[in-house]
């Protein structure tokens, strides 16, 4: 028995100290500090298949022969869009999100979608559990098997004699190897286990998927190194309270990271939602005042998302700023250009702020109809249902261009938009768009081309 060894980790950040600290030097957190077991034994349980390594050799760019990384395909459009087109063999792709967003159930339902064998382990439900959530889902792979097992070496073992083409861990927190004393879920068992199975899938060229608990401030739970070893993190959003998921890539060495899958939590699952705008924009009456429809891009995806705005006398003697899905700060900015530049009172106005579907828009493209919202609302006048907006708003209240112009206004054209609101400075090849497009250049145009 070899001699206990134990180390210092920083809980937050994953640094190693040889003794204790009170406060990390990396991350700066204080009683991050934990102590924890690690003794290593000398042999490994998943041996190199092929024991003989060649040494590499460095090679001119034009000599290197490019193989096309194949790829296996889910049956599910929008994860395939955001991993690039399937499960790249011998990638390890790590799927983080909050308690219960739907990380167990994505994968489920893969599982049950794919034509391949799938190994599914469960660290945190038993295998009668996952039979239930599976009779809700719509798959049904006959191939699919699961597993409840939180050892490695022993998840190895059925590996080895069940073959699968894809192996799904939920989730890493809670597997454990032999070869170190730490509890699952420490730093050191983590990364100790994800490096097993990155061996594992870069020898036998198959496909892991991990999923990874986070932590309150949104970051991957384990040590930061966790997303360096990995080839693919991806992150699953939403807002609990409403049924729209978003799938974004944060790293993707085999594709895009703009790229961006939705879902809407149903039932019988996750929906795959082919065409966000349309429910993004609530069904509504003609004539409401303070909503504004803009066309913004997630990625590479235009979207066409609902801006609703309240405005209203302040009861009390600060008026309230809120706002749901969009920076306050920057709505607190806008509201200030009002006053400054177009001469709108809305200083002792409370302005309440809320992006359709429970998004969360970063697009600075929203601007115009954030604004165009709260002028809506502030004159109680209602904007025309087929008209959007696509622009930056600037301190001195100019109105900015914003980029891939193009592909908002033809997605705006699809959606039957008649009218397109976009900065004059925008610059796009003219072409015969059935839409009509309105170039607006200050606060003044813009209060004018509206009402
Ligand atoms: P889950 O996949 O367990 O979340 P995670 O693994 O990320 O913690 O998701 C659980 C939530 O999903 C739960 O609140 C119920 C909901 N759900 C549905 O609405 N429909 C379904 O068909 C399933 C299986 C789950
Ligand atoms: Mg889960």
């Amino acid at each position: 028995m070899a001699k206990t060894k134990t180390t210092f980790f920083c809980q937050n950040c994953g640094t190693q100290y040889p003794k204790w600290v009170g406060k990390c030097n990396a991350c700066n957190e204080w009683n991050t500090i934990v102590e924890e077991v690690i003794q290593k034994e000398e042999k490994r349980n998943w041996q190199l298949s092929k024991p003989t390594k060649k040494a590499s050799k460095a090679l001119k760019i034009h000599e290197i022969s490019t193989l096309e990384e194949t790829r296996i395909p889910t049956n599910n459009n929008e994860l395939n869009r955001v991993l690039g087109g399937g499960l790249v063999t011998g990638s390890v792709v790590l799927l983080g999100g909050e308690p219960g967003i739907g990380k167990s159930t994505l994968l489920l339902q893969i599982a049950l979608l794919m034509q391949n064998k799938v190994l599914y382990v469960s660290g945190e439900e038993s295998q009668s559990q996952i039979k239930l959530r599976a009779e809700r889902l719509a798959g049904k792979n006959e191939d699919c098997l699961i597993l409840t097992e939180t050892k490695t070496q022993n998840i190895f073992k059925i590996v080895e004699n069940q073959q699968p083409e894809v192996l799904v861990i939920d989730s890493i927190q809670t597997l454990y190897t032999d070869y170190i004393e730490a509890s699952p879920g420490s730093i050191s068992q983590i990364r100790e286990t994800t490096a097993e199975l990155i061996k594992f899938a870069k020898e036998t060229n198959t496909p892991v998927v991990l999923i990874g608990h986070i932590t309150k401030d949104g970051a991957i739970a384990g040590p930061k190194i966790l997303e360096h070893m990995v080839d693919v993190v991806l992150q699953f959003e939403g807002d609990r309270n409403h049924s729209y998921r978003i799938l974004r890539a944060n790293k993707n060495r085999f594709g895009s990271t703009a790229e961006l899958g939705i879902f809407e939590m149903q039932n019988s699952g996750l929906r795959e939602v082919s065409n966000p705008s349309e429910i993004l924009i609530s069904e509504k009456d003609a004539n409401l005042t303070g909503s504004a429809i803009a066309a913004t891009l997630e990625g590479m995806r235009p979207l066409m998302i609902e801006v609703q705005a309240l405005v209203s006398t302040a009861v009390y003697g600060t008026p309230q700023r809120s706002a749901t899905g969009y920076n306050i700060k920057r709505l607190n900015m806008l509201l200030a250009v009002l006053e400054k530049r177009a001469g709108f009172r809305l200083g002792a106005k409370d302005v309440f702020l809320n992006i359709a579907g429970g998004l969360k828009v970063e697009d600075p493209a929203i601007d115009l109809a954030v604004v165009s919202a709260i002028l809506s609302s502030n004159e109680d006048e209602a904007i025309a249902q087929d008209i959007c907006f696509a622009a930056e708003v600037g301190l001195s209240g100019e109105i900015r261009a914003v980029n891939k112009v193009e592909q908002r206004i033809l997605e705006a054209e699809k959606l039957g938009f008649k009218k397109i609101i976009l900065s004059k400075y925008n610059k796009f090849p003219t072409k015969n768009y059935q839409i009509e497009i309105v170039k607006v250049g200050n606060m003044m145009d813009m209060v004018k081309a509206l009402f």
